[in-house]
């Protein structure tokens, strides 16, 4: 028989839920405990998805000796705090992006994995798809010949709230840290680390980047253009060109359904699609248990590596822009 990974939930927000529900449809995973600041959110949460343990701190939870995995679902600020508590209890940690605030905080916590010997990754929902692992065996394949250039956006108009983790830099706000991590994830998964990254920032009331515009150049000499906003609603949608065709991944280009391969003389159009299952959150959920039953301590996926890559990029901007968080040297 498969063998069953018991997750515990840290945190009940937005994310926590939708993690949860993915989970609830996968006949390998249980949800046996969930953590909260308080008793009735724990309470609320557990009732919701039929949760035995809850705990009214996020210390109690990783003590559970019947926890087997950590999904850390609190605000970017808390993921690195969060999750050493995780690893240090014996637990393997499920952390959500970005995996922490700056690149201090992203090594340190895998160097904690690598000690303990345990299971860490950042999710990064997005690479699981099977829309954007196509896409990816499309390129490889030479589908639109020599990959050359690409283009990604992600954007909502959010409604502005000063205390809201968007926007509030107690809680790591800005669009970078939260969104624009897509589209640069999305480009390094098509052309690695770029060798020149810039970016321009539009900071708003509260000092958070709101909107941001990035162009990156690459070993091969590819290059990209890729936006964040939390001020518009934009396609979300991802272009990659190359010398004989591009390719276009669809809104939402991070949770794709259909991709469309654009080739040929007269640029003929090829649509393919891929509906998901359930809320798309299983894909990335399945991978990790398929990393856990086979005894992996990362993923080669979302390995570290990447969101080291990920994490330092992330340093440049934001230092191009003069914006730290508070407490950040
Ligand atoms: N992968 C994805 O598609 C995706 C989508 C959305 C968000 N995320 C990521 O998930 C994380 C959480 O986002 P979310 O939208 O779920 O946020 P949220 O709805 O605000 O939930 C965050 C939860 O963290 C806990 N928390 C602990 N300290 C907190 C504090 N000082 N302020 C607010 N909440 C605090 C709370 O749970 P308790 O009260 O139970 O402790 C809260 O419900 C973010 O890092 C975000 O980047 C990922």
């Amino acid at each position: 028989m498969a063998k069953i990974i018991r997750w515990g939930i840290l945190g009940t927000g937005k994310i926590a839920h939708t993690f949860s529900t993915a989970l609830k449809s996968l006949p390998q995973a249980e949800i046996v405990a969930v953590g909260s600041r308080t008793q009735a959110s724990a309470e609320k949460f557990a009732d919701v998805f039929d949760i035995r343990q809850r705990y009214s701190s996020y210390e109690a939870l990783v003590n559970d000796a019947d926890v087997d995995i950590i999904y850390v679902s609190t605000p970017h600020t808390l993921h690195h705090e969060n999750s050493l508590l995780a690893l240090n209890a014996g637990k393997h940690v499920l952390c959500e992006k970005p995996l922490g605030l700056n690149s201090r905080q992203v090594e340190e916590m895998i160097t904690t994995a690598k000690e303990k010997k345990r299971f860490f990754m950042e999710a990064m929902r997005m690479y699981f798809y099977p829309a954007i692992q196509k896409a990816k065996s499309l390129v490889e394949s030479g589908a639109i010949g020599t990959p050359r250039m690409l283009q990604a956006d992600f954007g909502f108009s959010a409604t502005f709230d000063p205390q809201s983790r968007l926007f509030n830099p107690q809680l790591g706000g800005g669009a970078l840290l939260d969104i624009g991590i897509y589209p640069l994830a999305f480009a390094q998964l098509f052309f690695g680390k770029p060798m020149h990254l810039s970016g321009e920032a539009i900071l708003g009331k509260t000092g958070v980047d709101e909107q941001i515009t990035i162009t990156a150049q690459y070993a091969g000499e590819e290059t990209a253009v890729l936006c964040a906003t939390l001020r518009a609603n934009t396609e979300s949608a991802a272009i990659i060109s190359g010398s004989q065709g591009y390719l276009r991944i669809h809104r939402e280009f991070w949770r794709p359904e259909k991709i469309s391969i654009i080739s040929g003389r007269n640029l003929t159009e090829e649509l393919l699609e891929f509906p998901i299952s359930g809320n798309g959150m299983e894909y990335e959920a399945q991978h990790v248990i398929d990393c856990l039953t086979s005894g992996k301590t990362q993923s080669d996926m979302m390995s570290w590596q990447v969101s080291r890559d990920l994490m330092a990029m992330m340093d440049t901007l934001r230092a191009q822009w003069g914006l730290r968080y508070p407490g950040e040297k």
